[in-house]
């Protein structure tokens, strides 16, 4: 699937399916839409009168014209009413639309970016050209590696076409679209990875994208760390968990630097647990094969990096990524077990269900010898964020309100919408342990904001920021421009906030 921008009129230009976005409630055509429809002799006039479409948010319509001649056929989508316009549904209107036109077997989507009719300058002509493009092609992702019986039958749409006939207005069109495609092709790098099963990608394999992934990209300096340097290290929190499992750990750095005139750099820290069957405190079976996507975040955190290559973003980034299965081996930890840290503080395991938190305590210690300007965690940490805050909000915890609000903003940018939940002196009470330092639950109650409170006791010395993305990294029904399965999500999250530092665009 590629992006072409194309200068051409609109009304000159040939196409299997044009697509155009209309407002609900609006009786009287304008702008394009106007022009075409006086060209097709009042086609699209007819349908809205007769109430075949409203442009309800999300509502399709194709018409076939008689003269066949430039456009065929023309698809309508509804952006709903127009005051409530903004770039979410925009993004989604895209996806729907260009899902029915793929059902259609058509190759190719023609249409432009009608920044004019959508916001009255309420959001920019980039803004508006990344919601388009974005929308068409992460509403277009879909997972096929697995199948192989019909693969003919799979449909595909090969081209989204957007044309503009004004010289500036091109050129913007078309730096944004390169930097939507680039952000979208890293989110489809995280889906695959989080969609891929647990058989397939193991530490060793996630340790192998991650290099693969670097190989082709300047600026980014992978390590990979195994057994015996992670032993090396100190990191004995990591290797207990690793310890159920014939698959060794690994301990993956990537280092991007983008701005070479400063030393400050921010650590991204990922959850990559390849599968999380629960260890010795076994899970129950029900749906235990979602656990293949407990390495959410560490895909994120790849995924974020590849992308911040590709807009050469300039920042300095390290992502620290902890891989390892949480299996019931003979070897196994066990509830019980006490284990030593990196940080040299110590750990009563009390479930060893609760493992994410024990491989980003010994990550978020490490992270401290980089000095980082700002450490942010993503991790499918807690079934308790789920109940708090169902698929729809990443729940969000941190000791710096700066870093909390910027996030935040760049949640409400994206539509990758983070919630905070406090973490008040009383949370930190229940994860004291009687003979260890600390233990690695704080029981059912506020365990998204306990399980936070843990992490907190192995955050060095700098801005902290705890993403718990265990409820909209899976999604078991269809958003708009989401498909139901792995959703890839904290990647534009992440990359919008790092764009928004930089100021530049
Ligand atoms: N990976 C799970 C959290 C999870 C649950 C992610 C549901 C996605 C969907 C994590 O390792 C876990 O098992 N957490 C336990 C912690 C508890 C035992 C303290 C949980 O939330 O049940
Ligand atoms: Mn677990
Ligand atoms: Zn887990």
């Amino acid at each position: 699937m590629e992006v072409v921008v194309e200068s051409g009129k609109i009304l000159d230009i040939e196409a299997e399916i044009l697509l155009l976005t209309f407002f609900e409630g609006e009786e009287t055509l304008s702008g394009t839409a106007k022009l075409i429809d006086q060209r097709y002799e009042g086609l699209l006039t007819r349908i809205i009168q007769e109430k075949d479409f409203e442009g309800r948010l999300y509502q399709i319509s194709v018409v076939y014209n008689r003269m066949q001649e430039p456009v065929k056929r023309i698809a309508m989508v509804g952006l709903g009413k127009k005051a409530d316009f903004d770039l979410e549904k925009l993004r989604g209107a895209f996806a729907k639309a260009a899902q029915y036109v793929r059902s259609l077997n058509i190759k190719t989507l023609t249409s432009f970016v009608n920044s004019s009719e959508w916001s009255d300058s309420r959001f920019t002509l980039s803004e508006l050209t990344e919601a388009v493009v974005e929308g068409t092609l992460l509403g277009l992702y879909q997972f096929t590696l697995f199948k192989t019986v019909d693969r003919e039958k799979i449909k595909d749409m090969d081209r989204l076409l957007l044309v503009e006939d004004d010289p500036d207005r091109y050129h913007i069109v078309r730096e944004s679209s390169r930097k939507a495609e680039a952000i979208a092709r890293a989110v489809y790098f995280a889906r695959d990875l989080v969609s891929a099963p647990g058989n397939e990608i193991k530490p060793r394999n996630l340790a192998e994208k991650a290099l693969e992934m670097a190989s082709s990209r300047e600026k980014i300096e992978p390590i990979v760390f195994d057994e015996k340097q992670i032993r090396k290290l100190g990191m004995h929190a990591l290797l207990a968990v690793a310890q159920g499992s014939h698959e060794p750990a690994r301990f993956i750095v990537l280092k991007y630097k983008g701005d070479k005139d400063r030393e400050e750099i921010i650590a991204l820290v990922g959850k990559g647990i390849t599968f999380d069957s629960g260890g010795i405190s076994l899970k129950p079976s029900e749906n235990m094969g979602e656990m293949k996507s407990d390495m959410a975040g560490a895909a994120t955190v790849i995924a974020t990096i590849m992308a911040a290559a590709d807009l050469k973003l300039p920042v300095n980034l390290v992502g620290l990524i902890p891989a390892t299965e949480n299996l019931p081996g003979g070897c196994a930890y066990r509830p019980g077990d006490i284990l030593n840290s990196l940080s040299g503080q110590t750990i009563e395991v009390i479930t060893t269900d609760a493992e994410g938190r024990l491989i980003l305590a010994d990550a978020l210690t490490y992270a401290g010898n980089y000095s980082p300007e700002a450490v942010v965690d993503i991790a499918t940490l807690t079934g308790a964020c789920v109940v708090a805050l169902g698929n729809v909000a990443i729940g969000m915890l941190g000791t710096d309100s700066n870093l909390k609000q910027q996030i935040a903003e760049a949640g409400e940018r994206t539509g990758e919408r983070v919630w905070e939940l406090p973490l008040w002196d009383e949370y930190f009470e229940l994860i004291k342990s009687d003979i260890a330092d600390y233990k690695n639950t704080g029981g059912r109650n506020g365990g998204a904001i306990t399980a936070a409170a843990f992490l907190q006791k192995f955050v060095g010395n700098y801005p902290w920021v705890h993403l718990d993305i265990a409820g909209p990294s899976w999604l078991d029904k269809d958003r708009p421009y989401v498909p139901k399965g792995a959703s890839g999500i904290g990647v534009r999250l992440l990359i919008s906030w790092l764009r928004g530092l930089t100021k530049k665009d």
